[in-house]
């Protein structure tokens, strides 16, 4: 039997009234696993009315007290680990072990917003009007930070519990309230997260989980007067979404093609097994995933080798047994990979394993020598399949990653110190990771795309912010 899940507005749970439900499909079983709400418009507006009323007072709900809220909800958090975890693993086949990692970082992260929210939004400036030309110590300016509004926010299928809980928290900690739009793949996982707030007892209709199809709820979401500022992501509908949202501050990171450049004097082993951490754990489906593996042609062959007798290790099946490779998301997902595979093949690149599939379980790929004309060296698979192009030039290696439209982040392995930091300011990423895989944690750190891998900059310090406005008094002395 399937079970049937409500969506969450104003303290409650509450079926729609469309009558209509939206399938969330097992990607290991590829059958109907839950159901949930199909919500309407007007269940969109009376949301948005119950989140802008709920705000005023949660606005002046002392710092410390909407810090204790979080505090609790994260602690409520961890010890529903399992059954969120056990959501994850049926809705987006992330591995158990994975998905209660998932569980536990989000709880960290709730409870890291609280204290950072106490820190930087407990202090303001004082600036005085004589340290600008042409003025006398006759103005001071005291300010404060203050909460936008509404925040809308709209996490991807691969981190629905953490990257929904990266929105909420610093929404919540800054005096927002907050309109939780999950993914249709791991909706379940994220409403049970926020039974874990209700739980906590935020005040009613503060936070809303609203469930349903982007067709439908989707613009009126993005595009409605009573949103305040947008939190995405995901992929490309982000790009829609800038461009019809109004004059609202938003948040996107959209997705990468992060680039993995390995120098001659680069430690072999710890690239190959950062290769396989970076490329292939959650099946490849991680924006910050290694997506392209750059290597100086004269260790090529010996890099390779090491990465292939890994690959060979990799365990293949579902996730409920913690397999390293598990299904990708959804068949259309599997036949993205798969088209990408087959163009790689006709244009002639090096298959080191053979290309496997049963339904959407794709078997891990490395591809070598590819070229610059084949589209997985530029396009993001999402699956659990690495391109290797051969370079001759640190230049080359730049150029090719510069000439990606992602800028997300990007890794280097070498031993020179000063050829890594050069190579760091000339990439064109939010961030570099040297001697490592890129990853977005720990989550305190900044994290942000460049070019069309988004707006906007994330890491619980820069959330909080961008979810505040400065707010200025000014004393005119006599
Ligand atoms: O795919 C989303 C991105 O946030 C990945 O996070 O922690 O796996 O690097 P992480």
């Amino acid at each position: 039997d399937t079970t049937v899940f409500k969506f969450y507005s104003d303290g409650e749970w509450k079926k729609s009234t469309s009558g209509k439900l939206v399938s969330i499909i097992n990607p290991t079983t590829r059958k109907t696993q839950y159901k949930v709400q199909a919500c309407t418009q007007e269940e969109v507006n009376k949301i948005i009315e119950a989140a802008k009323t709920a705000q005023k007072p949660w606005a002046k709900t002392p710092l410390w007290k909407r810090a204790e809220l979080l505090h609790k909800a994260a602690a409520i958090l961890k010890e529903h680990r399992a059954p969120i975890a056990e959501c994850l693993v049926k809705e987006i086949a992330k591995p158990a072990k994975d998905a209660v990692t998932e569980v536990v970082r989000s709880g960290d992260l709730v409870s890291y917003c609280a204290e950072e929210g106490v820190r930087i939004l407990g202090e303001g400036k004082f600036l005085v009007s004589d340290s600008f030309p042409g003025n006398e110590r006759t103005k001071y300016c005291l300010t404060s930070k203050i909460p936008l509004g509404v925040v809308l926010a709209i996490p991807p299928f691969n981190y629905p519990v953490n990257l929904a809980v990266s929105k909420i928290a610093p929404a919540l900690i800054a005096g927002n309230s907050i309109v939780l739009k999950p993914p249709t793949q791991g909706a379940v996982a994220a409403l049970h997260m926020v039974h874990c707030f209700h739980l906590a007892g935020f005040p009613k209709g503060l936070i809303s989980c609203v469930t349903g199809k982007g067709s439908e709820i989707g613009d009126f979401l993005t595009m409605h007067p009573g949103v305040s500022c947008i939190s995405f992501t995901g992929g490309d509908t982000g790009i829609a979404i800038s461009k019809k949202a109004g004059m609202i501050p938003l948040q996107m990171e959209l997705g990468g093609k992060d680039a993995c450049i390995i120098l001659e004097d680069g430690d072999l082993d710890l690239a190959a097994a950062n290769i396989i951490k970076g490329g292939f754990s959650y099946s490849g489906q991680r924006c910050t995933a290694v997506k392209v593996i750059l290597i100086m042609e004269s260790v090529a062959d010996t890099l390779v080798e090491k990465v292939k007798a890994k690959v060979a290790k990799l365990t293949v099946g579902p996730p409920e047994d913690d397999c390293d490779i598990t299904p990708v998301v959804t068949e259309s997902s599997a036949n993205f990979i798969e088209g990408l595979v087959m163009d790689a093949k006709q244009k002639g690149a090096t298959f080191c394993q053979e290309y496997k599939r049963e339904g959407n379980l794709i078997w891990p790929l490395l591809l070598d020598n590819v070229r610059p004309d084949m589209r997985i060296a530029w396009e993001e698979p999402f699956g659990p399949v690495l391109p290797v192009i051969r370079i001759n030039s640190i230049e080359e290696a730049i150029h090719h990653s510069n000439a990606s439209n992602f800028g997300l982040q990007g890794c280097i392995f070498t031993r020179d110190i000063n050829k890594a930091i050069l190579i760091s300011d000339a990439m064109e990423t939010g961030t570099v990771q040297i001697n490592s895989a890129p990853a977005r944690g720990p989550d305190h750190f900044p994290f942000q795309g460049l070019k069309d891998s988004g707006i906007g900059s994330q890491g619980i310090t820069n959330s909080i912010n961008m979810m505040t406005k400065i707010k200025s008094t000014v004393i005119n002395l006599p």
